[in-house]
């Protein structure tokens, strides 16, 4: 039978604790902190109401908004087996922490199944039925994004929830995440142009400014490229409200919880306290436009000792113009405004400040963004006369460039000596 959140009220012993699992991009809780926060659930007590059983596919007005009732089509597992071929592996999108994503059909209109090519594609997250390790995740997934609704948030559509499988349906956005085109190769993915970074940075940015400011703050937790989903035309959309969470109130600066996340991305105050402010997204923000600059993974173990994490070796490069050029990703090829890209790299000093107080907010980066794509008509790209290009790579360029696999990446974590599936290793 699958479970109707319309009027069940699921909720969970908050007593579970996560245990850190290191490695390269792995979410994390940190072993030391076992600070445990009620557990948000599926409930008509956090909405307000109950969720609705149809769904609009309209389009998210452009300020976004926070819809009255989540709107979802509550699908059965059958349904899902049908849109995805039985989950057949050649519909497989991805795969992250906590399952699979695959590509499913279902009629545009009223959601139900269709044949493969028919209808309207969407992408259905599985998650791995073996743990429950998901399912608080899920639960935030279905109560922040199933009310949030704005042109850079991915649109879920609806769940399933039967017996122990659960999955999700979003919107399927056609050119899959921001991480595999920075980081794969492959005629897939071709190199993402300066002006394409920027209108990427912007939308991500609206989409995160969104959250903050909207009436009950909302702090997203998991900024990362692989979170940054997309379309057709490069709008970016932010993907995994998993971790999700409700900002200060009452003129509290922070909360506390559980130190959950992805190394290489976390705030530093967040990962050393628990403590959870707005501008530690601010922090992952400017992890991301780093990681946009120089083509650059948060963290990569295949780089030498010390400089596995990208912060903590590239800052010094974002200070000084000169320096910068060697830090810029090759794959530009020196097409970018040298003035522009000094400016996002001293707004990306800004988002890695050290104190929270210290960072902007994503409004200002927002506009810190703007100005800078506006400016770029006027300036000059700043490739040199001959063409050539220095760069910063660490240890004399012998960053190994080896072509990745095209379905697993770094989830299945060999590449980087990790155990398989780290996204996983969130112990109750
Ligand atoms: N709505 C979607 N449309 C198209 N592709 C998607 C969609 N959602 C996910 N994917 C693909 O599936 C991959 C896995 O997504 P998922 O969110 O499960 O994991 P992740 O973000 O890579 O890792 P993590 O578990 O740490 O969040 C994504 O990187 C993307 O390529
Ligand atoms: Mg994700």
């Amino acid at each position: 039978m699958g479970n109707c959140f319309g009027s069940q009220v699921k909720s969970l012993s908050p007593t579970t604790t996560r245990s850190l699992s290191p490695g390269p991009t792995s979410k994390t809780s940190i072993s030391t902190s076992t600070t445990t926060g009620k557990l948000s659930s599926i409930s008509s007590a956090t909405f307000g109401q109950s969720i609705g059983s149809s769904v609009s596919l309209g389009e998210a007005s452009p300020e976004g908004r926070i819809l009255e009732v989540p709107n979802l089509r509550i699908f059965t597992f059958a349904e899902l087996k049908g849109a995805t071929r039985n989950f057949k592996p050649d519909t497989v999108l991805g795969e992250g922490g906590f399952g699979r994503v695959y590509k499913g059909w279902v009629d545009e209109k009223t959601l139900n199944p269709a044949k493969s090519g028919m209808g309207m594609v969407v992408a259905v997250k599985k998650l791995n039925p073996e743990s429950m390790q998901g399912l608080e995740e899920w639960q935030s997934e279905v109560n922040f994004l199933g009310r949030l609704s704005h042109p850079n948030l991915v649109k879920l559509l609806g769940y399933c929830w039967e017996d122990k499988e659960l999955l999700l349906v979003y919107e399927f956005l056609i050119k899959g995440s921001l991480e595999n085109h920075l980081f794969r190769r492959g005629a897939a993915y071709e190199p993402l142009s300066w002006s394409l970074r920027l209108k990427i940075a912007i939308g991500a940015a609206r989409g995160l400014a969104f959250l903050h400011t909207s009436d009950k703050k909302v702090i997203y937790r998991d900024f990362k490229a692989s979170n940054i989903l997309l379309d057709s035309n490069y709008n970016p959309k932010l993907s995994d409200f998993g971790l999700a969470k409700h900002g200060p109130t009452g003129g509290d600066s922070h909360v506390t919880t559980r130190v959950m996340g992805t190394y290489g991305y976390a705030a530093p105050e967040y990962v050393a306290t628990g403590h959870l402010y707005v501008k530690s997204d601010v922090y992952g923000f400017g992890v991301v436009l780093l990681e946009m600059l120089s083509g650059q993974r948060a963290l990569d173990t295949n780089r030498p000792s010390g400089q596995h994490n990208l912060v903590d070796w590239a800052k010094p490069y974002l200070a000084d113009r000169r320096k910068l050029a060697r830090l810029m990703d090759p794959r530009l090829e020196g097409q970018y405004p040298s003035k522009g890209a000094f400016q996002a790299a001293q707004l990306t000093l800004k988002c890695l400040g050290g104190e929270p107080k210290s960072r902007p907010s994503m409004k200002e980066v927002l506009e810190t963004l703007e100005q800078i794509e506006a400016m770029k008509g006027r300036s000059r790209e700043s490739k040199s006369k001959d063409g050539s290009h220095q760069h910063a790579t660490p240890n004399n360029g012998q960053i190994p460039s080896k072509p990745r696999s095209p379905l697993k990446s770094r989830h299945d974590g060999v590449e980087y000596g990790m155990r398989a599936n780290h996204h996983t290793h969130r112990v109750s």
